[in-house]
């Protein structure tokens, strides 16, 4: 196992008829700014209650954060912040609104550009630039991301996303009720089933290094939306599977299993791309590259492809390279079954498809992706071939 640190502060806060205590949780003399997307917090009548919830506190809003959200609403919402001198966000809403609620946190707490922070935002933007940011919580209500509680985001800016990470941008909290995603249109939960899953994979189709307790609660996770994945969207006012769902959501991605392991993300390098390019939803990139990647890279994930095999999957028969394919082909099953097509030319993308995405990777500086740096744009284009 790897070295590691392991931080996580932020507060979960799990379970329905919660939102009452939105008054305890966020301070009593703040001016707060509630943060939300295109619309759906308010037709659901969420953001009015919890307006309510904050009593007599002054609350500001700032609506209008797009999927895959931009640099420039990050900008305005900043502008908005410093103007207001407003001391605690409240975001409410999926990943996207989220994720801009947290280059918005930083932005509005440096004294320049808001690109400067973007741009300075891997490995993590320094506290020597940003020593502080607004304090803000969230109410997530899209199962996906984990964003409720880790401390990276993804900016859309010009012709593409740009991480940005910084162990400030931790919510204080994330109020996590169920019930608060059942509005979500299906496109959206077969979305976050697909992107729970492959942060999953991420993590874990990689290579061994005896990391039992992650690789254990990686499978535990695999497993769940395997059993889940299809009941929670077609049952979406199903309480207990849409509670495993946003739990196995937010531990996909807060650190845990990645804790110590080597990481691939070249799926989710790649996937960003094609949204940049393509308009494609994030969960959807994400099926499409997967099973093209681990077919492309099976010789290297071949240890793990065959614990995942047989500890996934149940494959027991046959010699590794049998188990590895037969695990692929599962994999892109399950996608399929929750009704997302899993190739390019799916979404009426062909070859021409594939140069551009190669172009903007190299332009982007991705040139060297996945645990051992060695997807290449060759190996990308490969990738791309085999999804065709
Ligand atoms: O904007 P509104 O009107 O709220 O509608 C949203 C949006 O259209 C809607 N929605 C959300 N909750 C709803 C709802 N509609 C009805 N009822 C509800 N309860 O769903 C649509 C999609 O929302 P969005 O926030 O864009 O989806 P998601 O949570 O999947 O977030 C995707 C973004 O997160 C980034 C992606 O790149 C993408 O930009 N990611 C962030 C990560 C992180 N911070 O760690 C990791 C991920 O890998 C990912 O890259
Ligand atoms: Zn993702």
């Amino acid at each position: 196992m790897f070295n590691f640190d392991f931080y996580n502060p932020t507060h979960i806060v799990f379970g329905k008829d919660r939102l009452a205590e939105l008054d305890t949780l966020v301070p009593k003399d703040a001016k707060i700014l509630i943060t939300y997307g295109g619309g759906s917090a308010v037709r659901s009548g969420l953001i009015d209650r919890i307006t309510k919830s904050l009593g007599n506190r002054k609350v500001e809003q700032f609506g209008g954060i797009e999927p895959n959200p931009s640099l420039e609403t990050c900008e305005r919402a900043v502008a908005f912040i410093k103007d207001h001198d407003m001391d605690f966000i409240l975001a409410v809403g999926g990943g996207s609104v989220v994720d801009a609620t947290k280059l918005i946190v930083l932005g509005a707490k440096y004294d320049g550009p808001v690109l400067d922070v973007l741009k300075a935002g891997v490995p993590a933007v320094p506290t020597s630039m940003v020593p502080e940011a607004v304090p803000f919580g969230t109410v997530m209500t899209l199962p996906a991301t984990g964003s409720e509680m880790n401390n990276g985001a993804v900016i859309t800016y010009g012709d593409g996303k740009f991480p940005v990470f910084s162990d400030l941008v931790f919510p204080k909290f994330s109020m996590l009720d169920p019930t608060l995603t059942f509005t979500l249109p299906e496109k959206q939960v077969k979305n976050g089933v697909i992107d729970t899953f492959v942060h999953t994979t991420e993590q874990y189709l990689t290579y061994p290094v005896d990391g039992r307790i992650q690789d254990r609660f990686a499978e535990g996770i695999l497993q769940t939306m395997i059993e889940i994945g299809r009941q929670t969207v077609e049952e979406p006012e199903n309480y207990d599977v849409r509670a495993n769902h946003v739990w196995a959501s937010t531990l996909a991605l807060n650190s845990l299993i990645g804790a110590g392991v080597p990481q691939d993300w070249a799926t989710h390098l790649i996937g960003h791309e094609l949204t940049a390019a393509y308009h494609l939803d994030h969960g959807i990139t994400l099926a499409i590259v997967l099973p093209a990647l681990l077919t492309v890279k099976k010789a290297d994930k071949l240890d793990k492809l065959v614990q995942y095999a047989e500890r996934v999957w149940h494959i027991d028969e046959g010699s590794k390279d049998e188990k590895a394919d037969a695990a692929i082909a599962k994999t892109r099953e399950f996608f399929e079954s929750l009704g997302v097509s899993t190739h390019l030319k799916d979404y009426d993308l062909d070859e021409t498809s594939i140069e551009r995405i190669v172009k903007q990777l190299e332009e982007h500086g991705m040139v060297a992706l996945g645990e051992h740096g060695d997807i290449t744009p060759d190996v990308t284009r490969e990738i791309l071939k085999r999804a065709l």
